[in-house]
């Protein structure tokens, strides 16, 4: 069970990776993170604090970070995340969102400047407390042969099966699963090959939801779907909003207007930021992809 927590843990930023980079790459760079988890478990060090509540706000000043020696895939990023708010990256494939999330679960630590929580450097708080933190759902999900049930749970054994329940319809998965000949008790074979794609993603949302993060994060979660299944699962994303504290990366901007602030990456450097109104007004690079994806 520990490792499949290691692998949890690591998922999401090589699934989320491994979506934007060409089929050469893909192999290359998703198994040496994973070669890199299993021979260390974690490229950070540990630090001393045990963090696992969040206060008031995660911010990035002046940030960097590279993966191969001057070739910069953040440069010089600031931005602040106050609890409750909901903030949007958008930005071409490749201009380094999902590094971005990935600093921000602290699967990596800045090569230059600082993040912090509450004050707390990252460097500074323990890495496993610290993650348990946040809920992540991207665009690809790992689900097992088994049932429903345990995959939603995945290994947590501190809830119950009406906390399941209630995750399930929050995250617009609980209709779906009844109309299952065991329901939650249904086994979903290899893989999950039983489910659709929505189906997947909303049962990626309800194991996110079961262990109550303090900070959701999706990673372009419905940027594989068909426009029919990308409605439901967006249902259970802005269901699973409320009175939380979000960080989205969205393909489509039409998902991603009702949020707090939206920060429009290109190579690595924030371009420009804004609620979508502002962003409209400002004529900018948003402005032309808003353009783009409304006339389409
Ligand atoms: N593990 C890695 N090693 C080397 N380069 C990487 C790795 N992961 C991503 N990159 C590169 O970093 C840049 C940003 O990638 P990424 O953060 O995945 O962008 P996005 O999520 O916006 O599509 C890309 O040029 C990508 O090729
Ligand atoms: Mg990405």
């Amino acid at each position: 069970m520990t490792f499949l927590f290691a692998v949890f843990g690591i998922m999401s930023p090589i699934a989320t990776t491994i979506n934007s980079i060409s089929g050469v790459q893909r192999g290359l760079i998703a198994g040496s993170r994973i070669i890199k988890v299993i021979n260390s478990e974690s490229s950070v060090s540990e630090g001393r604090i045990k963090k696992e509540t969040f206060d008031s706000n995660i911010e990035f000043e002046n940030v960097s970070f590279e993966y191969n020696k001057d070739t910069e895939v953040i440069s010089d990023i600031n931005f602040n995340i106050e609890k409750g708010k909901k903030i949007a990256f958008v930005g071409l494939s490749g201009s380094g969102k999902s590094t971005l999330l990935d600093l921000v679960i602290r699967f990596y630590d800045v090569k230059s400047g600082r993040i912090s929580i509450d004050g707390t450097d990252l460097k500074d708080v323990q890495v496993k407390p610290y993650r348990s933190m946040f809920g992540i759902v991207s665009q690809e999900t790992m689900l097992f042969n088994d049932t429903l049930e345990n995959n939603i749970r995945y290994g947590y054994k501190d809830c119950s099966k009406e906390d399941i329940i209630s995750a399930c319809k929050i995250a617009n998965a609980y209709n779906f699963i009844n109309k299952m000949p065991k329901g939650l008790d249904t086994n979903i074979g290899d893989r999950g090959v039983t489910l659709s794609g929505g189906e997947r993603q909303r049962i990626a949302i309800a194991r996110a939801l079961v262990r109550n993060p303090q900070i959701l994060i999706f990673d372009e979660a419905t940027s594989s779907l068909d426009a029919e299944s990308e409605k439901l699962v967006q249902e259970g994303i802005n269901e699973s909003l409320k009175n939380r504290t979000a960080i989205i990366v969205a393909h489509r901007l039409s998902t991603i207007k009702d949020c707090d602030e939206i920060y429009v990456f290109e190579s690595g450097k924030i371009a420009e930021h804004g609620t979508h109104e502002e962003l409209l007004i400002s004529n900018g690079i948003y402005k032309k992809l808003y353009s783009l994806q409304f006339s389409s």
